[in-house]
């Protein structure tokens, strides 16, 4: 496919998993030249950014007609909200990430759950509600332990696991009335509290096609053994041993396979990632949610795995054209440690100098999130998620040993990591 030599690629977003599929379309020998808009610091050291904001529809159209792209990689799920593939479709530029109708699935649990319920998608018990009367009515029926989510995009905040009746009432009040999660959180979603260990499962999709990547588990918590406030991620790791060979299988038949099934019936053409995250019960696995978009920090573990170029699959997913069986992976484990900035995710500094080492171990990578890098290339810090260190190696034991190795190289003032990353799986002592 000559057409294809010279791919020109436009990555969207500014965090590590933006990093990560940046460096992913640099090694593929189909990529012509790669940029990313808005970028962050180390991006800006690999390749041309450029300062349009993800939000921008218009202004992404104009700059991929400007820079001759041919394919569009979008990152993060709230430009796929507001229809970015779809504007960028309709431009006639292949774009790797759902259209509008697709990424409700993510941006309305509301919708996302009477999806599952529509087509028989293992999910916990639950009903939507946009009044304050009906919601609480439903509590009486179903007490505490429960939970109470907003609708809408809420960046991972919007979930309230309420341990008593009286905080189960005032979440719904608070979300209903109050405004807190503004319009996410004028629809909610009151769901059965399910139990077991937490594993994501990502598929890339095209229409009735799928590929999977291997499964991961993350962090989220801030605080070491899981405590603490929720974050964007602190940490993650692949494979799992949670997730064997025959409990893919049942995750691909009874969560996948139905999930693009049910598109088909609702008349949409889904094409991007497909993330579920899974709470793996007793009762077999359910979904808690789906995410349309590649997990960050989980990225940044499951394409290095990746040994095949990912590019070409990418490019199908985008045109709807059929995608390779399966993908080969590299052997072992991989694992990465966030670097935050201390106070994350409450407040916390910016602009602190941050110092690399001169080289790295093979089979590592600094993956930059909230980083800037000035003029004379000095690069600071710009969030709350500051960098990522992932490692590979045969084992999960010695990818931890060779990221943390390297997190010790690495200084800025404030810097913030949880040193337990992985400790689920090394504790099962499976490696
Ligand atoms: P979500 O954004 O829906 O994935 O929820 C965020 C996190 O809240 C999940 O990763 C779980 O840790 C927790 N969670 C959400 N829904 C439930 C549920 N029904 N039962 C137990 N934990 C849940
Ligand atoms: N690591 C969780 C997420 O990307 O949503």
């Amino acid at each position: 496919m000559s057409e294809n030599h010279s791919l020109n690629i436009l990555v969207i977003g500014s965090g590590g998993r933006e990093h990560a599929l940046v460096q992913a379309c640099l090694q593929s020998p189909l990529a012509g030249k790669v940029i990313a808009a808005p970028g962050n610091g180390g991006m800006a050291s690999e390749v041309e950014c450029f300062n349009t904001a993800v939000e921008d529809v218009p202004g992404i159209v104009q700059l991929a007609q400007a820079e001759s792209i041919g394919l569009v990689i979008v990152g993060p799920e709230v430009p796929l909200s507001l229809g970015l593939v779809d504007a960028l479709q309709a431009a006639g530029i292949p774009a790797y990430g759902p259209c509008q109708a697709g990424a409700q699935l993510e941006s309305s649990k509301a919708f996302c759950k009477d999806f599952f319920a529509r087509h028989n998608i293992p999910t916990a018990a639950y009903a939507n509600f946009t009044e304050v009367a009906p919601a609480l009515e439903y509590l009486e029926s179903h007490p505490a332990p429960i939970v109470i989510k907003a609708s809408g995009l809420a960046a991972g905040k919007g979930v309230i696991m309420a341990e008593t009746q009286e905080e189960a009432i005032a979440a719904v009040k608070d979300m209903l009335e109050g405004g807190a999660f503004g319009q996410s959180g004028a629809e909610i979603v009151i769901e059965e509290t399910l139990y077991g260990e937490e594993a994501s499962i990502h598929a890339i999709v095209s229409g009735d096609n799928f590929v999977c990547l291997p499964p991961s588990q993350d962090h989220k918590r801030v605080g070491e053994g899981d405590t603490g406030l929720n974050t964007g991620g602190m940490g993650a790791y692949t494979p799992t041993s949670k997730v064997n060979a025959a409990l893919q299988a049942q995750i691909e038949e009874m969560v996948i396979r139905p999930t693009l099934e049910g598109f088909k019936k609702d008349g949409i053409d889904f094409r991007g990632t497909l993330y579920a995250g899974l709470m793996l019960t007793e009762a077999g696995p359910k979904v808690l949610e789906y995410n349309v978009r590649f997990g960050d920090p989980e990225t940044q573990v499951l394409l290095p795995m990746v040994a095949d170029d990912l590019v070409p699959v990418l490019l199908a997913s985008a045109k709807g054209e059929a995608l390779p069986q399966q993908l080969a992976f590299h052997p072992g484990a991989a694992i990465v440690v966030v670097l935050a900035a201390g106070g994350y995710p409450g407040s916390y500094a910016k602009g602190e100098v941050i110092r690399f080492p001169e080289s790295l171990p093979p089979r590592t990578s600094i993956v930059h999130a909230g980083t800037k890098r000035s003029d004379d290339g000095t690069i600071t810090t710009n969030g709350g998620r500051v960098l990522g260190v992932s490692a590979q190696a045969p084992s999960l034991e010695e990818a931890k040993d060779l990221a943390y190795t390297v997190c010790d190289q690495i200084h800025f003032d404030s810097k913030y990591l949880r040193r337990d990353i992985g400790h689920r799986e090394l504790n099962r002592g499976s490696n």
